[in-house]
């Protein structure tokens, strides 16, 4: 469903709201990448600044870490904790049985060890995310640099159209790993789990956007509230 951008914003809001509800003192929490997981780490990291609010993090990516240090959020590793209570991520799509598209901004592989490490792991998104079908949009898979060529003729034999994602400047997209991602359009996909399966069996694919049976609940904002999905 198309929604105008300074709504879409109003709405990535409001998820990031409830989000922040869930929240309680001495958890470890994972924080995501992306515009709504930002919305949601500034509010978390408001409550550790102004209300003293008392947490530690780990970041799916550079960019929340240092969004998260900046309103003095402390962080861990998983040499200290191999557990994260709750991890608050956005997602590009999300289908039914929560299956998710997540990566459109090219953290998939962090994003996706914070999920698998969390106890709780909790989808925020507005209602233009929800599909019935992954694939529209188009699903990024993070290869070693090395194999981009044999990975890129693999997936092309899956049926993708397979693009290597590019900055700006016409650069290649560098991951905060040293990877790139390949882009994969043209192809809904009917069955996501033999679907993971094939991008897992591709040697050279570090992770692939597919997110499935990892999400606990989806937090979807729409014009008239949130609507909580368990499924
Ligand atoms: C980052 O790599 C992604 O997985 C994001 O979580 C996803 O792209 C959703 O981003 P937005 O919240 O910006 O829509």
């Amino acid at each position: 469903m198309a929604i105008d951008a300074n709504e879409q914003t109003r709405l990535k809001q409001k998820a990031a709201e409830r989000a922040l509800e869930l929240v309680e003192p001495g958890m470890t929490v994972g924080l995501g990448s992306g515009s709504t997981a930002t919305l949601w780490i500034k509010l978390l990291g408001e409550k550790v600044r102004d209300q003293g609010l008392k947490i530690r993090a780990i970041a799916s990516s550079e960019d929340s870490e240092k969004l998260g240090r900046s309103y003095g959020i402390p962080f861990t590793t998983f040499e200290e904790t191999r557990v994260i209570d709750l991890a608050v991520d956005g997602a590009d799509e999300v289908a039914p049985g929560l299956a998710l598209i997540k990566g459109g901004g090219g953290k998939l592989l962090r994003e996706k060890i914070v999920a698998s490490a969390a106890k709780k792991f909790v989808v925020v998104a507005d209602e233009s995310k929800i599909v019935e079908k992954l694939g529209k949009f188009p699903l990024p898979v993070e290869v070693i640099p090395m194999a981009e060529p044999l990975v890129n003729d693999a997936l092309r034999d899956l049926g993708f159209t397979p693009k290597v994602r590019a900055n700006k400047d016409g650069s290649q997209h560098i991951t905060d790993e040293g990877n790139l991602i390949l882009d994969c359009s043209g192809l809904l996909i009917d069955d996501p789990d033999t679907m993971a399966a094939e991008l897992d069996s591709i040697v050279g694919v570090v992770e692939h956007g597919l997110f499935l049976e990892m999400a606990d609940i989806a937090l979807i904002a729409a014009a008239g509230g949130i609507v909580e999905r368990t499924e």
